[in-house]
């Protein structure tokens, strides 16, 4: 018998800079993503003299998305995530009115998803943001942003009303610790108190988007966006556990604010003991209080662990911390844990009981074509199962999930490192990290295992 509920959609997520490329077209303006041709590692091209870069072109799904679309349907997909280019709508970010191309772009994605009844799912900012605005006014460090972002949500709810039914504000929100720039466009050198400010200002401009959504898009629901970072204490000495308990608020603050509509208490004493003072205007706590989001998203690729010891922090991915001895590591040293998906999923809703969703989960890894031309990932099916299989012990220890949607269902350029080679699909994507190759698509093996999942709905895991 299936336990995922009746409801549960099933599908894959994407980014429009990591695959649309076009980055210029039909009026499109620079974005920040544009000024990081090698990704957000390796941010030292954060400026208006922009290099040309592989994300420039990506898959090309500004042109091919009938394709790629069809092949999501034919894997069965119920729900696709996608982010919309804040640059294609509002190119510099502060215009008057919207860009009449970029919105009649993703009409037509939405009306072909339509065709195959998909459900879109839209991240209104996917890690990036008008580098006009970034020029004009140093990105989130100003409130004025709030009212821009606010002109672009009510612009693309408005158009898309009834299009769109699942919204999302900001990926990864609490990611602009770790990564200023792609976070608020910040550099990376500013200080605490310069990100915790911008912080406030993206915080509640994703309230006023929650309340708008509420306003324009009947029966739209709209979640928040975190990266599941669930950190273990690396042993049971107390310290280490208190470690943990740091780490975890650190990524948990943004959810506490979106979903329980204001400041927790460890934050306001962390902002106190730093010296941080967050400037409010009157009305900013209301607003937080007042628009809580309607289920909870997050991101899922690996677990930590911390220590109380500085000497065991190691270098991660983008952010730093301590190794997991149970646990295996993926080509790019990602540590494998199934089982902390079922912890996660536990701990955020009985924190929020709030439904959730997960809408990024998948394992980076390079593929071989064999000599009759077929990907054979058993490496990626055996980390995807594995990980299903976990979220459905989790809705059988009672969580209320909306659905999964694996990261990068069709192979697309690297967030951290700007490479194709590091590949996460069930359709491959012939283009190296040269640039070099045709952009044909291919299914591989873990095509046909996830259709295979979807149409019995997660029986065929057993
Ligand atoms: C998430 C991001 O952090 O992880 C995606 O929301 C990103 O944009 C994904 O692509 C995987 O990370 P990477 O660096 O392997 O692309």
């Amino acid at each position: 018998m299936t336990t995922f509920p009746e409801h549960f959609l099933w599908g894959g997520a994407i980014a429009a800079n990591q695959v649309e490329g076009a980055f210029d077209a039909d009026h499109k303006g620079l974005s920040t993503a544009d000024l990081l041709p090698h990704g957000i590692l390796n941010p030292h091209q954060e400026k208006a003299e922009r290099t040309p870069g592989i994300k420039d072109l990506a898959i090309d799904f500004y042109h091919r998305y009938p394709e790629d679309i069809a092949l999501m349907a034919e894997m069965g997909f119920s729900c696709f995530r996608l982010s919309i280019a804040w640059t294609r709508i509002f190119p510099q970010g502060d215009e008057a009115e919207p860009n009449e191309a970029g919105l009649a772009f993703y009409d037509r994605i939405f009306d072909e998803l339509a065709k195959y009844n998909i459900q879109p799912m839209v991240t209104l900012s996917h890690y990036e943001m008008p580098y006009g605005l970034v020029e004009k006014f140093g990105g989130w460090q100003s409130r004025e942003v709030i009212a821009l972002f606010e002109r672009y949500a009510k612009t693309v709810f408005t158009r898309y009303a009834d299009k769109v039914k699942l919204w999302l504000t900001f990926n990864e929100i609490n990611m602009s610790l770790h990564a200023p720039f792609t976070g608020v466009g910040l550099p990376e050198s500013a200080s605490e108190q310069a990100i915790y400010q911008a912080i406030h200002y993206q915080l509640v401009a994703s309230a006023k988007a929650v309340q708008l959504c509420h306003e324009i898009v009947p029966d739209g629901k709209i979640g928040n966006m975190l990266l599941g970072a669930m950190t273990y204490p690396l042993t049971c000495q107390p310290d280490d556990v208190i470690a943990a308990m740091h780490e975890n608020n650190q990524w948990l603050f943004f959810g506490d604010v979106q979903a329980r509509g204001r400041y927790p208490g460890y934050m306001l004493r962390y902002f106190r003991d730093q010296g941080i003072r967050i400037d409010m205007a009157p009305g900013d706590l209301e607003t937080l209080a007042a628009a809580s989001v309607d289920f909870i998203s997050f991101s899922y690729y690996a677990s930590a662990c911390a220590s109380a010891d500085p000497k065991q922090k190691e270098v991660g991915n983008i952010v730093a911390s301590v190794s997991n001895p149970y646990l295996e590591k993926s080509e790019w040293g990602w540590q494998i844990d199934p089982k902390g998906l079922r912890v996660i999923l536990n701990f955020l809703y009985d924190r929020y009981q709030k439904p959730l969703f997960i809408v990024e989960n998948g394992l980076g890894a390079k593929d071989e074509l064999n000599a009759a031309g077929e990907i054979i990932d058993d490496y990626r099916i055996a980390y995807l199962k594995a990980h299903l299989i976990q979220a459905r012990e989790a809705v059988l220890d009672g969580v209320e999930l909306m659905g999964y949607t694996s990261w990068g269902p069709i192979d697309l350029v690297s967030n951290s490192t700007a490479e194709m080679s590091k590949r996460y699909g069930f359709i491959y994507v012939d283009r190296d990290d040269h640039g070099e190759g045709t952009l044909t698509r291919k299914r591989k093996k873990s095509f046909y295992w996830y259709q295979d999942v979807i149409r019995t709905h997660g029986a065929s895991l057993d």
